[in-house]
């Protein structure tokens, strides 16, 4: 969608606008002295959940986990909230409260907002965060010989689609929900402690879309093993009984055909890896000699990390094995 607008803006109209429309990266990064780089970001969707406090959460979680992909930290987010007139003022409240509290949770502040009436409700965030100007993680940052790291399982895309069919399991959209509601704040975290420079957050194009993106901007080859990414419980027979979203669709046709897979792998396993995700783990690039640290400090955190896969060449590529 911002691709046409790429071409109106050319980076030395503002040399301190690090990361720009030009980069197709997760946030906006502005630099304002030689120790502080401000980021930038917003995002918003309709509801994918049915509890209004869970759709506000997961909104919040989303909208922040930008920051988190940029290696920064949140400080201050404004609601962007769209309601139908008709809907009651106790169900917003809910949902401006799960907002509120992730944004607590992530040690920022909800400082303002702005709600108009929509017939379909839609409420994200604006946040703005900081990172020092040289710790900035993109997706142009992957070297090859890096591990390929995912902090959540996929399948929301699979999971909240055959929610609204009803055709889910309680436990299983309860897992997705947590999934959804979790921050990539300690994730972050330890990829700017331990220095990391390549990552972004899995999301609407899904783990291969994200990753191909990965893969141009630091143009290097990706192999992915198919067998060690993880899934949400019941994505697979979700899976099996096509209850893909259409993004994942759309997904798929936009990149498949620039990925080579290994011919044992089935049109479902491929899809699987296009799921759309909403507020999806960190993908992150770890120099191997970092790998056990990244691990250890994750586990410190209580957060899972799994290992995925692994750059391996100077040519911009996905393979999946
Ligand atoms: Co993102
Ligand atoms: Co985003």
């Amino acid at each position: 969608m911002l691709r046409p607008l790429r071409a109106m803006f050319q980076p030395q109209d503002c040399p301190d606008l690090m990361v720009g429309i030009g980069c197709l990266d997760d946030a906006a990064v502005y630099r304002l002295d030689s120790e502080r780089a401000l980021i930038f970001t917003t995002d918003f969707f309709t509801p994918v959940v049915d509890d209004p406090y869970d759709y506000g959460a997961i909104a919040a979680a989303n909208a922040l986990s930008d920051v988190y992909a940029m290696g920064g930290a949140p400080l201050l987010a404004l609601n962007l909230a769209a309601f139908p007139a008709r809907l009651p003022a106790e169900i917003l409240g809910q949902v401006l409260m799960g907002m509120a509290d992730m944004v607590k949770q992530a040690g920022a502040v909800v400082a303002g907002g702005h709600t108009i009436q929509d017939e379909e409700p839609k409420v994200g965030l604006c946040v703005a965060g900081m990172v020092h100007p040289d710790k900035l993680l993109t997706k142009g940052g992957v070297q090859p010989g890096d591990q390929l790291v995912l902090t959540k399982p996929l399948g929301t895309g699979l999971i909240t689609t055959a929610a609204k069919m009803d055709l889910a399991d309680r436990e299983d959209v309860d897992e997705a929900i947590q999934w959804m509601r979790r921050l990539n704040r300690a994730a972050g975290k330890t990829a700017a402690d331990l220095d990391l420079r390549g990552g972004t957050d899995v999301t609407g194009f899904g783990l291969l879309g994200h990753a191909w993106e990965m893969a141009e901007a630091s143009r290097v080859t990706l192999k992915v093993f198919f067998e060690a990414v993880p899934f949400m419980n019941g994505v697979v027979r979700y899976a099996d009984q096509g209850l893909f979203p259409g993004g994942t669709a759309s997904n798929y046709t936009a990149y498949s055909k620039r990925i080579h897979f290994a011919e044992y792998l089935n049109e479902d396993q491929k899809m699987l890896l296009f799921d759309a995700q909403t507020s999806g783990g960190l993908l992150l690039a770890v120099p191997q000699e970092k790998m056990g640290e990244f691990s250890n400090m994750m586990e410190f955190h209580g957060e899972k990390c799994w290992i995925i896969g692994e750059a391996v060449g100077r040519e911009a590529g996905i393979q999946v094995i």
